[in-house]
């Protein structure tokens, strides 16, 4: 169990910032050149945040930046916490409850995949429409926390209007993006072509190691979440190269401008609503 309250790292972060943004965005590979848009209030190292687990792999810097999008305020993580590096789901999900404890509404969270639905290419964008839990573990798994709900309905985890956000800013950048299902597995190996036919029999378009923990705490927390994926590579057999973190970070460093325009687009169609 983490011994710090999220109550408690949420009071540490306010008194760190007078700025009291609604959104906050998770930043996964192929979304981090959004940085270089933010105007800065005040930049704090996940080492330094109460109960903050440090994230260990490469390409997941561990900040969390208090600043500005355009004209709208908005809290953003730089690198997640995962599963696969062994943390505990409470681990995993402690930013989450800490945003919500904050005062955050929103979430947009985005993350690295890999593409099964045979239409999809390596540095295509994928606005996540419903997920397929497959890590073999449930971040509610646990107590049950006073005051939240112990089962909690995920009929519409994504929130419609603020995938239809998404959608409208990938049209103003000239993007097409897809849509789909988003499985996620605990990794960190990647997956056999078997796994891979499988998951496609099961309605998945995508797979990836992040993300559904952080959707399902969040709804219990009551925020509007909206997730997109950088697609980085075609899953296990649907392309012919194998697979490397190195071909992840190649395609999300050669789609980086993509993903920034998406969310700095998104985030400007949010600050008018
Ligand atoms: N599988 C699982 N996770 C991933 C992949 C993949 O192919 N690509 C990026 N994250």
């Amino acid at each position: 169990m983490n011994p710090v309250n999220p109550q408690a790292a949420a009071n540490w972060l306010q008194k760190k910032s007078g700025l009291r943004p609604k959104l906050a965005i998770v930043l996964g590979s192929g979304f981090h050149h959004i940085l270089t848009e933010l105007r800065v209030a005040k930049k704090i190292s996940y080492a330094q945040i109460p109960g903050f687990p440090k994230p260990t792999v490469s390409g997941h810097a561990g900040e969390l930046y208090f600043g500005h999008l355009g004209g709208t305020p908005v809290l953003v993580l730089s690198g997640r916490a995962h599963y696969y590096e062994g943390h505990p789901m409470d681990r995993v999900t402690f930013a989450v409850r800490t945003l919500a404890a904050f005062g955050i509404t929103d979430l947009l969270l985005t993350n690295a995949t890999g593409g099964i639905n045979k239409k999809f290419l390596a540095g295509d964008f994928m606005v996540l429409t419903d997920h397929i839990n497959f890590m073999s573990a449930n971040p509610l798994r646990g107590a049950a926390i006073s005051g939240l709900l112990r089962f909690v309905d995920l009929t519409e985890a994504y929130d419609k209007n603020l995938r239809a956000l998404l959608f409208k800013a990938g049209k103003i950048s000239k993007q097409k993006l897809r849509r789909g299902i988003y499985l996620a597995v605990s990794g960190p190996s990647y997956e056999t072509p078997a796994e891979i036919r499988a998951f496609a029999t099961l309605g998945a378009d995508t797979v990836g190691m992040s993300t559904v923990p952080e959707v399902i705490v969040a709804r219990q927390c009551g925020l509007r979440v909206a997730a997109v994926s950088c697609i980085t590579n075609l899953a296990a057999g649907i392309g012919k190269e194998k697979l490397s973190h190195a071909e992840v970070l190649a395609t999300a460093e050669r789609v980086k401008k993509s993903g920034a325009a998406l969310i700095k687009n998104f985030v400007e169609l949010y600050g008018k609503i």
